[in-house]
């Protein structure tokens, strides 16, 4: 709900549990935040931000700069003044960086769409505050677009930036969300790390000075990811103040947090202002991606669960977003790039015969790619590997009741390419200078509309050619060497942003002209998980590590902020060709469960042992999936902190019903069996365990919790599945 006093111009957002307010001071001037947290009733809290009224630059104009200097601006800007982080910055022709902007105007909308080219939360249940500001000298407009949802605890901003006047600017930074916080000891959490090692938690306390995450790569990227949150030190998964940032977006981002003098910190999020410039002519106007912002005063366990009922309701528009995904068998683990027709066909054969309900076929089915040193580009099928071609092999496999998914990676191109010898320029590179190679390939300047529609044309013939259902959308190498012959001096800075423009301009037709299609991005494993790129699939490869004790720590970073039925995980097969590690097929199963379910393994030669256990693994995913996939994740324990186990479960809505997981990761001799509390139940209702006939109210499980014998072995798990009347 959105309100607006207009006595004491303040304005109020509220959502279910929380409240966020500021207001316009100094005589209709600056925008003043007040205050964000727990639901309040009233709005009047002024006080907090503006305890001296003789402070304000009307009444004291020998010392404006002190004001600026430690206000709590809604969105500051750069040069006048205010010398923490700013969210704008904009240049005029002369060169001169400052900025300062008043209230105009605002507008409360109902409901809220999205409009534009970039992705974003949507939503009957969700209003629209757009509050404009103008810069008179600059001739400049900003709009700070706030969406509140009324069915959960977020709140999303971005900005729309109009050049008004008759001269060009030039933005530095336009960053999508600013937010000053109180003088509390925060500790701040952030997601890094690498291939195959994607999302770790890391913790430390906030120190005075800058501190953030940001990626320059083009991509999201593995080593660190646009989310951050603000904790009291006493947080945990059930208690403590929680502030959650997350972005919209799929490329480079900046993340910080600035502690100030007076122990505030200035949260900003957006697009990374390394590398970014943006003309505005006279007339145009710039739009921000989308920043996310959830606050829990209970902990972080909390924070979790409005992520995913955002991402889950408000973001992710696939017709699978509610439906059982298909459990797909894919072919990479199992024969790289050494496959036929033949030996695919065996592999769908037995995979029917399991109940595996597609066979996705991943690289190498196309042009020369016999290894991943060419043909990226040549989307055309290898006929040598695929006689029939597509058609023949998709056919056959519809034939034994599977659905056929396909891997491309339409952004890229190998030097040994046709699309590369008829077309040298259409790598990203800069002119003069030799551009590097990553995985021996380069990427293809998408911001070129010629490229862009090649490209679109070379996936739509790949579509047509088939009964094709899903996409696995690869992206294998960050972007480098930037130039682009779209754009001359006065636009390069233009660049990062207008190829991940770009790239959601092809998603966007894709899933726009194949509306049934399942789409999974993917980028080197979990590069590219971002909810920029959930508004166009509903699932993402999690991490090349397909290693089940590994994916605890993966899937536990990815699930602080992702639903469950977002992450791509798969059983695949031991030694684990990451790692070398063994684990149990059982084991294997359980930790894929906690994701989309799969299989990326030669179902033809594994052991007669796991292949028996599959039809009961299918059984298991159908039975489970729809409490996965929607309620409510509970973080119960974390091999990360413990060392030794790690728990998680999902609850129903209607509380009635949950599947507790439990993995025994280094066993240890002689000590009592694990003991866990369980989370989110009715406290006087009877659960019965299913598998034990045993009953306990569920004020008994939350608060005396339930035992689990020791296992004989490491990375051991058991599923605990209760239900009540
Ligand atoms: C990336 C992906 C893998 C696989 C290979 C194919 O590394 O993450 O799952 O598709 O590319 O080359």
């Amino acid at each position: 709900m959105i309100s607006f006093n207009s006595e004491k111009q303040i304005f109020k957002l509220d959502t279910p549990n929380t409240s966020y307010v500021f207001g316009v001071e100094d005589k209709g001037k600056y925008l003043i935040h007040y205050y964000y947290g727990k639901r309040i009733s009233g709005d009047d809290v002024r006080y907090l931000a503006v305890p001296d009224e003789g402070a304000l630059p009307s009444a004291n104009k020998r010392d404006k700069l002190s004001f600026l200097d430690c206000a709590p601006y809604e969105y500051p800007t750069k040069g006048v003044g205010d010398f923490r982080t700013p969210a704008l910055s904009v240049k005029n022709e002369k060169g001169n960086e400052a900025t300062e902007l008043f209230y105009d105007s605002h507008k409360i909308i109902k409901g809220k769409t999205v409009t534009g080219k970039l992705p974003g939360t949507f939503g009957e249940t969700a209003d629209v505050l757009e509050v404009t500001l103008k810069d008179p000298v600059l001739n400049l407009s900003v709009i700070l677009r706030y969406g509140v949802f009324n069915d959960v605890d977020a709140i999303t901003r971005s900005v729309i930036v109009k050049n008004e006047g008759d001269k060009p600017l030039t933005l530095t930074r336009v960053l999508s969300l600013s937010l000053d916080t109180d003088d509390k000891d925060y500790e701040l959490i952030t997601l890094y790390g690498s291939w195959a090692r994607e999302r770790t938690i890391d913790r430390k306390p906030l120190r005075h000075g800058h501190q953030g995450v940001s990626s320059m790569r083009g991509i999201t990227s593995h080593q660190e990811h646009p989310f951050m949150a603000l904790v009291t030190p006493d947080a945990t998964q059930k208690t403590g103040e929680v502030y959650g940032f997350n972005f919209v977006y799929s490329g480079n981002f900046d993340a910080s947090v600035y502690l100030n003098q007076f122990n505030f910190s200035r949260v900003t999020l957006g697009i990374n202002p390394e590398g970014f410039e943006w003309k505005l002519e006279p007339g145009a106007e710039f739009e921000s991606p989308e920043g996310v912002m959830v606050f829990s005063d209970e902990g972080l366990g909390r924070m979790t669960r409005t992520f995913h009922d955002l991402y889950r309701n408000h973001l992710i528009r696939s017709p699978y977003k509610n439906r059982k995904r298909p459990i797909l068998i894919n072919n990479w683990e199992a024969t790289y790039f050494d496959f036929n027709t033949e030996k695919l066909l065996a592999i769908a054969k037995q995979a029917s015969e399991s109940g595996i309900e597609m066979l996705v076929m991943d690289d190498g089915w196309f042009g020369n790619r016999f290894d991943d040193n060419r043909a990226l580009g040549d989307w055309k099928v290898n006929e040598e590997k695929l006689p029939g071609g597509l058609k023949y092999l998709v056919d056959e496999v519809n034939k034994l009741g599977l659905k056929f998914g396909i891997w491309m990676e339409p952004e890229m191109v190998s030097p040994d390419s046709d699309l590369y010898r008829a077309h040298p320029d259409w790598a990203i590179q800069i002119e003069g200078r030799e551009a590097g190679l990553a995985r021996n390939q380069y990427v293809l300047d998408l911001t070129r509309s010629e490229v862009l529609e090649h490209t679109w044309q070379s996936i739509k013939a790949v579509m047509d050619s088939a009964n094709i259902e899903y996409v696995k959308w690869d992206m294998n190498r960050p972007l480098a060497d930037i130039g682009s012959k779209a754009l001359d001096k006065e636009h390069l800075g233009e660049f990062y942003h207008r190829y991940v423009l770009a790239v959601y301009e092809l998603q966007n037709r894709l899933v726009t002209q194949y509306p049934a299609l399942l789409l999974e991005n993917c980028s080197s494993g979990g590069a590219r998980f971002d909810p920029g790129m959930l508004y166009y699939s509903p699932q993402i490869w999690c991490s090349d590590d397909t290693d089940a004790v590994e994916r605890l720590s993966i899937q536990e970073g990815t699930a602080i902020v992702y639903p469950l039925s977002s992450m791509g995980a798969h059983v695949s097969d031991c030694p684990n060709h990451v790692l070398g590690r063994t684990v149990s097929f059982e084991t294997r199963g359980h930790i894929a469960l906690a994701g989309t379910f799969g299989y990326e393994l030669d179902i033809t030669k594994i052991p007669e042992e796991d292949k028996n256990m599959i039809p009961k693994q299918v059984e298991m995913y159908h039975k489970y999936n729809d409490l996965v996939r929607e309620g409510d994740y509970f973080r119960l324990a974390s091999v990360r902190e413990n060392g030794i186990y790690d728990s998680w479960m999902v609850v129903k809505k209607d509380k009635k019903e949950c599947l507790v997981t439990f993995v025994g990761v280094i066993n240890r001799p002689n000590y009592k069996p694990f003991k866990i509390r369980l989370e989110g139940l009715l406290p006087d209702k009877l659960y019965k365990d299913e598998d034990t006939g045993r009953e306990y109210y569920g004020d008994i499980l939350m608060n005396a919790g339930i035992t689990i014998n020791r296992f004989h072995g490491d990375a051991r798990s058991t599923l605990i599945h209760l239900k009540c009347e």
